[in-house]
């Protein structure tokens, strides 16, 4: 009898797991046709799934890749998974500002249309260095993206209205930034966390600037997915957080959700810079939501990639 009521007990907690992972889909259905989708890091995870979703409305979908056989073969799943013809792969290392600038302007020579960027790429806290020397989380996350932002924004402009998503965390509300070390590259977890809040402070002054030019912003937390992550670990740590993740975190499916919603949805653009999450806007901690931090952020940023 005992063992009957643990299986029953089992069967409906992972059940209702499984209900609370599927919660929240955005439900708008708005089509796509014309525009144009940029997608960092589209060849995995968080970004394919948005890149099949919006491909699947009509969109011209172009993802923006470090590795070429990754992109290609993901470009083949889109397509395949989306009917889609209209995707393509292009070459940017987010780790290395040269490649940033050339990926850029090969962009505005190509493309005639931006209207929906999507900074979705991704490092988690690996205690690296980029090619321009900047800790690998910061550099990556937010400066890398800060870049790639800045320099298509004209495109963004002539194609207004248009939207800059930006994937943070809600891990941001563990640390704040040094600006005496913005480079900050010593505890794993933190490295990531103060890269994450440098995305949320980036999307709210990207917002301020952009307000009435037809540029909008918003700073994305996807949930915790099951994603590939963890392909930068060890092979120990990979197992186990393949079972946390299995029991606790989303599908990319799901984790793609609230991205699609800001990509799609009408009554977001009355929300710019702010941050989502399940489909909704979400609450920020006091800190996260300084307008001065922000500003001297972006003005850091500015003159560290103008040096590299
Ligand atoms: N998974 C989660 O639980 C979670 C939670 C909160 C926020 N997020 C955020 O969601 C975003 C997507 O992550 P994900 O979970 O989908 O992870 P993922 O599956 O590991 O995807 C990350 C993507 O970023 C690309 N990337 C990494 N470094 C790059 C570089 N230097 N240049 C160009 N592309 C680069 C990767 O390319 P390669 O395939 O070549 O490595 C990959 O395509 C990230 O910004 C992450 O911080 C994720």
């Amino acid at each position: 009898m005992y063992l009957l009521y643990t299986i029953f007990a089992a069967l409906s907690f992972f059940l209702l797991l499984k209900w609370i992972k599927r919660r929240k889909y955005c439900m708008d259905v708005k089509r796509l046709d014309g525009k144009t989708v940029l997608i960092t890091g589209g060849n995995s995870g968080i970004g394919k799934e948005t890149a099949v979703a919006l491909a699947l409305r009509g969109a011209r979908v172009i993802i923006a890749c470090r590795n070429e056989d990754k992109a290609r073969k993901a470009v083949r799943e889109i397509k395949a998974r989306s009917h889609s013809m209209n995707v393509l792969h292009m070459e940017v290392d987010l780790a290395n500002m040269r490649s940033i600038r050339e990926f850029s302007k090969t962009f505005l020579e190509k493309e005639k249309r931006l209207d929906i960027l999507i900074n979705n790429a991704g490092m988690p806290s690996v205690l690296d260095w980029t090619d321009d020397n900047f800790s690998m989380c910061f550099g990556v996350n937010h400066l890398g993206h800060f870049l790639l932002t800045n320099l298509l924004l004209p495109r963004l402009k002539e194609s207004s209205p248009s939207r800059v998503i930006t994937l943070t965390c809600s891990n941001y509300k563990y640390q704040k930034l040094d600006f005496q070390d913005l480079n900050y590259n010593l505890f794993p977890f933190f490295t990531y966390c103060r890269s994450k809040l440098a995305n949320i402070y980036f999307t709210q002054e990207l917002a301020r600037m952009m307000e009435g030019k037809g540029v909008t912003a918003y700073a994305v937390h996807p949930g915790y997915v099951q994603s590939n992550w963890t392909c930068h670990f060890s092979f120990l740590f990979q197992l186990l957080m393949k079972v946390i993740m299995f029991m606790f975190f989303v599908s990319c499916e799901v984790g793609a959700q609230t991205v699609i919603h800001c990509a799609v949805a009408d009554d977001v653009v009355t929300d710019s810079g702010g941050y989502f999450s399940d489909c909704r806007p979400a609450k920020l901690q006091a800190f996260a939501k300084d307008a001065g931090v922000a500003k001297k952020l972006w003005e850091a940023s500015e003159r560290l990639v103008k040096h590299a």
